[in-house]
């Protein structure tokens, strides 16, 4: 993932966040195999050239998917914890990005919102729902490179979903 570097509007949009103190510290933090920092990212870019070709809010897209799982965890974790977490981190990651950003509704909205239907906070905006499913294919190829099996239609099986629902 290093192709968002040379996307210099890209980088423009997100520079402030990559570069806040408190967010490099969930480079340090292990997020179904590979850092949070670059699962973070990684949903960010994919959503924001989404956003940008549908013609939607690229720039809130780039920072609501950056700041999607915003949320320090503690060494250690047991399983009881992570399991807790599941339910618990949209509302941590929407605290901890206000207490560094100011953030707008809609992005407050697609941090809150990203675990739908896991959590009930059903995305209002369509970005959100667009940050919403890019992280759940992103998370299922992780998933599926930590657990050695790689589901290589996840990207393409979300894209025709997208598609399908913009036509409506
Ligand atoms: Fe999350
Ligand atoms: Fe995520």
């Amino acid at each position: 993932m290093s192709s968002h570097r040379q996307d210099l509007q890209y980088m423009s949009i997100v520079n402030d966040i990559l570069n806040n103190k408190e967010f490099i510290k969930i480079r340090g933090i292990e997020h179904h195999g590979i850092s949070r920092y670059d699962h973070s990212l990684k949903v960010s870019y994919y959503s924001y050239k989404i956003a940008k070709a549908l013609h939607l809010d690229y720039e809130q897209t780039a920072i609501g998917g950056l700041l999607h799982d915003f949320f320090l965890s503690p060494e250690n974790r047991t399983q009881k914890d992570r399991l807790k977490s599941v339910f618990t981190h949209p509302k941590a990651a929407v605290e901890m990005a206000k207490s560094q950003f100011e953030l707008t509704r809609k992005e407050e909205d697609m941090i809150r919102s990203h675990m739908f239907p896991i959590n009930l906070s059903v995305p209002k905006y369509a970005e959100s729902w667009i940050i919403s499913m890019v992280d759940k294919c992103v998370a299922t190829n992780e998933f599926g490179v930590k657990f050695r099996f790689r589901l290589k239609y996840a990207y393409n099986l979300f894209l025709l979903c997208a598609l399908s629902i913009m036509k409506f």
